[in-house]
């Protein structure tokens, strides 16, 4: 089945945070494990390059629109690169393909009727290019967000009939209850629905820098307009022909919870007017905090991806976000935090379990997996464990799979190894079917998570595959990540430490 899958397209008025880095990963994870369940995955990201966000930015740095796109474009692409991330096509709204398919959208929702001409006056946040109503403004006429004083303007637009959509978008919510989630978010977006829709511009006539409204080209596009389309305007190129017939509607879109009412209410809006499908489910995450306030280039309190890349891999990073904060709610991150989960869940529980199984099977059997039975006493945890991590895959609980991977993988074969102590039965010519069966479950074992943990750890979980034999796609799939479905026998390789030690990384 097709299944795609996008993250929002990021502003390219600054250089990536961990924020961005953030969604990315968790579309990554979900399309590898998709791809381990034999899907037809499309994943899809990019970057948000008109309207005031970047024109401002330009401006006050001296350079061009443009330059500035195409100067940082490259900071997210490398970033999407670091992270290891396998998207099937970058997209950048300066894309002419894509300026003219926003283009023919658009015009389309004209013709229908749902667009007209009129005059907008409210308060206006040029960093979230977006109109604030007075109940939201921080005292002082601040952006709630960017805590900026902003200020009122009054201009002439053309508007899209939101409000006329009042009535579908209550329907959508009634017979689709999990279209939006976490549940919270479905509720707020109701409630914003259910409090009365106004129309919204979608023009911009002071603007250069943005997608031309066909039918008046002195003005441009709504950055919001031209961004939401992507999602749309990618299958009709990016892959070098239109795929829209095969990959549309999104399986599941990904977004943070600061652009939910333009996704859960502006978006299927703009979709409805132009009758096409929605997409089948948004799934919106919380932000990472630091020091208790939203990561973000404009308070300057941000964790660079890059440097944590440098200095302990990127799988430590794509782990540390999902297993740190709660997917879909807000939480923490820290340097502390990371280097502590770092130390004891990946150096210690992961990586040396691994090289302790890997080093028992060489000095005991002579680097061969033993053929024998498989423990009973695994059973209880391993038994239906990849069908739980599957479960809560689809309902994009990231967090809640990486737990269960590690409670009932992970930390049952670290008992596992203590309670049974091979080391000791090693010493005992008559329990060595004893300690075949230990090695083989280990051995296994450990095969088994790191096939669930491959979407989150791509490197450490391939690089532990290959050392117990196990190499290319078919070893990833998710219907062998169950114990004994791969026999002993095969040799196993060498393998240098997966997380090393902070200390040691340190001083290298
Ligand atoms: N360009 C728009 C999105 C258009 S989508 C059609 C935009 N860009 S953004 O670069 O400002 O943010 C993109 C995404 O990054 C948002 O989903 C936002 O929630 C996420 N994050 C930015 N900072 C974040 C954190 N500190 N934590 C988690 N995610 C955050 O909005």
């Amino acid at each position: 089945m097709a299944f795609y899958v996008t993250t929002p397209i990021y502003y390219v008025n600054a250089e990536p945070h961990l924020g961005h880095a953030y969604t990315t990963i968790a579309a990554d994870v979900v399309a590898r494990h998709m791809r381990q369940r034999g899907e037809d995955v499309f994943f899809l990201t990019g970057t948000d390059e008109h309207g005031e966000p970047v024109a401002q930015v330009a401006e006050r740095e001296g350079v061009s629109p443009r330059e500035l796109a195409d100067r940082n474009v490259v900071h997210f692409k490398q970033m999407v690169e670091r992270l290891d991330c396998t998207n099937d096509f970058f997209i950048r709204t300066t894309d002419p393909e894509h300026e003219q398919a926003v283009r023919e959208f658009m015009q389309g929702i004209y013709d229908r009727g749902h667009i007209y001409e009129g005059i907008y006056e409210g308060w206006y946040c040029p960093y979230c290019a977006d109109f604030k109503t007075e109940q939201e403004l921080l005292p002082g006429n601040c952006c709630p967000i960017h805590k900026i004083v902003i200020e009122k303007v009054r201009e002439e637009n053309w508007f899209f009939r939101l409000s006329a959509f009042q009535g579908e978008l209550e329907r959508l919510y009634a017979e689709r209850p999990d279209w939006v989630e976490p549940r919270i978010r479905y509720n707020e977006a109701l409630s914003f629905i259910k409090g009365g829709l106004e129309d919204v511009s979608v023009s911009r006539p002071k603007l250069q820098w943005g997608v031309r409204v066909p039918w008046d080209e002195r003005q441009v596009f709504y950055v919001w307009f031209d961004a939401l389309l992507n999602y749309y305007t990618a299958l009709q190129y990016g892959p070098g022909k239109d795929v829209r017939a095969t990959f549309w509607p999104p399986a599941l879109q990904l977004i943070g919870k600061d652009i939910l009412k333009f996704h859960a209410v502006i978006w299927p809006a703009m979709l409805m007017a132009n009758e096409v499908e929605l997409p089948r489910r948004l799934f919106i995450h919380g932000y990472l905090l630091m020091q208790g306030e939203k990561m973000s280039k404009t308070l300057g309190n941000v964790l660079d991806p890059f440097q944590v890349i440098d200095v302990y891999g990127v799988d430590a990073l794509r782990y540390y976000c999902f297993r740190e904060v709660s997917f879909g709610q807000d939480g923490s991150v820290s340097t502390e935090g990371f280097e502590a989960r770092y130390n004891t869940e990946l150096a210690n529980e992961y990586g040396n379990l691994a090289s302790r199984t890997l080093a028992m099977i060489e000095r005991y059997r002579d680097g061969v997996v033993p053929q024998a039975e498989l423990p009973e006493e695994l059973g209880a945890e391993f038994d239906g464990l990849a069908g739980a991590v599957e479960r809560h895959l689809d309902g994009v609980e990231l967090t809640l799979a990486l737990e269960e991977i590690w409670s009932r993988g992970v930390r049952r074969l670290n008992r596992y190894v203590e309670q049974q102590a091979p080391w000791k039965l090693a010493k005992d010519p008559a329990q060595a079917r004893q300690l075949d069966r230990v090695l083989y479950g280990l051995a296994e074992g450990i095969r088994v998570v790191s096939v669930l943990l491959n979407p989150y750890m791509p490197t450490a979980s391939s690089r532990l595959l290959a050392a117990l034999g196990q190499q290319g796609g078919e070893s990833l799939a998710l219907e062998n990540a169950s114990l004994g479905s791969v026999p002993g026998g095969s040799r196993v390789g060498k393998l240098e430490p997966l997380f090393p030690k902070v200390e040691a990384v340190e001083a290298a």
